[in-house]
């Protein structure tokens, strides 16, 4: 009885569905047969009184007829719309322009990073790498830094809650005692990577910043090395020749110690605003190996030599794109980051 209904209801839609010549038609037709008082929803709502095996065939019959009426109410829908259309009045204006697709690129410091990487992989240096999550071994100890050193205050650093003295390590130079543990000189590797202190910000200073960490030893590798190279890879960056100049300084685990300079980038050390006046821009850390290093990197004691430095990947990035404020680039603004 029921299974007779909906199939005499399928016919009958369908047929007057084909019919329909506008719009309207099309709505009244969707309504009476598709609406919520139409018959083959009344059906529908009537499925829960029957037995089982009754709902079951018959709600899928009326299931299948309600799919197929819509598919019907769609073709026909489609047909009105293309028949209506003023095909000839139809114009294309092939003057206006498309959407632009936005593409991303590369942030500024990955961009740096990566011509760092360049220039040393050029000279034959490796590029190093080690956890950014490290341990009072790697951070401190291994680079002649002893607990309780008053020399420890100039890194402090995020400690973990851990118990085991991790923390996120201050500087690259922990990757120094990494590398040497698994490799035996000649060899010169860069390792640029993220670093985190413990500082109040300001427009030089940030708590999580770039450093890349440079490391060359052998049997004689000596300050002259050291100088060639810098002035190698800051000429190279800047694009200009760049004279080098250091100063005597402290770290724990080079002797002796420089202070790292370069001729300044704008006026050639004439002096200017950017330098002060005083024609040197002032780079970073940098110094000779010290054998205690070495030793803890479980090298023989007085078998090598070799220097090391430790530069601000960010300081790099300001000087040659004049940028004035370090927090810039960990801010997200995307004014600052579209601009390179
Ligand atoms: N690790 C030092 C710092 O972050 C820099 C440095 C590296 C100095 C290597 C000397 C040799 O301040």
């Amino acid at each position: 009885m029921l299974e007779q209904k909906i199939l005499t209801l399928k016919t009958q839609a369908l047929e007057e569905i084909k019919k329909a010549t506008n719009e309207k038609e099309a709505v009244v037709l969707k309504v009476k047969y598709l609406g919520r008082k139409s018959e083959l929803n009344e059906i529908l709502k009537g499925l829960k009184d029957l037995s089982p095996e009754e709902k079951r065939k018959i709600g899928h019959l009326a299931n299948t007829v309600k799919d197929e009426i819509i598919d019907e109410l769609i073709k026909t829908e489609k047909l009105i719309t293309s028949k209506n259309f003023d095909w000839d009045g139809e114009k294309i204006d092939i003057s206006v322009p498309g959407r632009r697709i936005k593409v991303g690129h590369l942030h500024i410091l990955s961009k740096i990073q990566r011509e760092i990487e360049d220039i040393f992989t050029g000279m034959g240096f490796e590029i190093a790498d080690g956890p950014e999550v490290e341990t009072e071994f790697y951070n401190f100890d291994a680079l002649n830094i002893p607990a309780n050193h008053p020399a420890r205050d100039k890194w402090d650093t995020f400690w973990v809650k851990s118990g085991d003295r991790i923390a996120l390590r201050p500087h690259t130079s922990p990757v120094q005692i990494r590398y040497m543990e698994k490799h035996q000189p000649p060899f010169g590797i860069i390792a640029p990577g993220k670093c985190f202190r413990c500082e109040a910000t300001d427009m030089k200073h940030e708590h999580t910043f770039y450093q890349f960490e440079a490391l060359m030893v052998g049997e004689d590798i000596n300050v002259g090395n050291f100088k060639y190279i810098g002035e190698q890879f800051f000429s190279q960056f800047f694009k200009k020749d760049i004279k080098v100049r250091l100063r005597p300084s402290f770290f724990p685990f080079t002797e002796p110690s420089f202070e790292f300079d370069i001729s300044c980038t704008v006026c050639g050390g004439k002096g200017c605003r950017t330098c002060k006046n005083a024609g040197w821009l002032e780079i970073g850390g940098a110094g000779m190996v010290n054998q205690e290093v070495f030793v803890a990197s479980g090298y023989k004691r007085n078998a090598y030599q070799g220097f090391a430095w430790g530069f601000g990947l960010e300081r790099l990035a300001m000087m040659k794109y004049k940028i004035d404020d370090i927090r810039l680039f960990h801010s997200g603004d995307l004014r600052f980051i579209k601009q390179f």
